[in-house]
């Protein structure tokens, strides 16, 4: 009887649609459209896949666990064959372009996991950072130890003597050393101790303060919310919700289906 009010989308929904997305995307750094993906052949994991990110923001990406969300940032990043659907850094059109042409275009990357080499020191992961550019190693070194002292205090130790988050420092610290206008970070802070969580996500406003734009999957959503321009919540493959960070941390839809589940989901790992 009722069911024209019940099916009417909140903001964040109607914001998620391709119509509005194609609306909302014009003019932006990065964005997909209707990006379809997988890993094994006839199982689509991204389907109809929309992103945008504009130069200078932060945008989180957050969702249940197995939503598609590192799915999505590999796909961005090219390591996943796009089945349908498009890429495009301003304006150029990048789907399926290999990740070593993606970094020289100022893409960074840091997976989620296994994103050190731990038997070489703080300063040889850094140096791989920049194999494409070697003379520029001291000025980038210099510059990614101002954010990061530790990496330049400790640069003799080797990344497998570190903690959790030192670790995820010298991740980030490497990806920057190319000076990426785009950085991909995937849940750099799951795993880490509450105070290293929060200086994570404190370094990440430092270094879009420095001008690059950040794409961040994050497992600690709410935290996430809190610093993002804006986010997106994943499910199942396709972007559901879209809003400013404070607008999706008090969305009832979103609190109820998705913070709540998210928060309980992480917390039993
Ligand atoms: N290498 C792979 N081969 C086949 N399937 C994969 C592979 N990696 C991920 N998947 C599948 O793709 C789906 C999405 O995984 P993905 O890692 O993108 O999720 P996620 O949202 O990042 O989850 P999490 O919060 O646990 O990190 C899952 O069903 C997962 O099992
Ligand atoms: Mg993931």
């Amino acid at each position: 009887m009722s069911e024209p009010s019940t099916q009417k989308l909140t903001p964040a929904e109607f914001a998620a649609t391709p119509e509005e997305h194609a609306r909302l995307a014009e003019g932006a750094l990065v964005r997909a459209d209707n990006l379809v993906a997988g890993y094994i052949p006839g199982v689509n994991i991204l389907s109809d896949c929309n992103f945008f990110l504009r130069d200078g923001e932060i945008v989180g990406i957050i969702g249940p666990n197995g939503a598609g969300k590192s799915t999505l940032l590999k796909t961005l990043f090219g390591l996943i064959p796009v089945r349908e659907g498009s890429v495009s850094l301003r304006g150029d059109n990048i789907t399926s372009a290999e990740a070593h042409v993606l970094v020289t275009k100022g893409v960074g990357y840091v997976p989620q996991t296994q994103n050190v080499f731990p038997s070489l020191t703080i300063e040889e992961n850094l140096e791989m950072g920049i194999y494409l550019r070697p003379k520029k190693f001291s000025e980038r070194f210099e510059f990614v130890s101002e954010l990061f002292p530790l990496l330049g205090e400790r640069k003799k130790v080797k990344a497998g003597a570190l903690s959790g988050g030192e670790r995820q420092m010298v991740a980030m610290g490497r990806a920057l050393m190319m000076e990426p206008s785009v950085l991909l970070l995937d849940e750099p802070s799951a795993g880490l101790s509450p105070m290293f969580q929060d200086e994570v996500f404190i370094r990440c406003k430092k270094i879009n303060a420095t001008g690059v734009s950040i794409i961040m999957v994050e497992q600690n959503a709410r935290r996430c919310l809190q610093i993002c321009d804006r986010g997106y919540v994943l499910d199942q493959g396709r972007n559901a919700y879209t809003d400013t960070g404070t607008n999706l941390m008090n969305d009832p839809k979103v609190i109820e289906l998705y913070l709540g589940t998210l928060a309980g989901s992480k917390e039993k790992k």
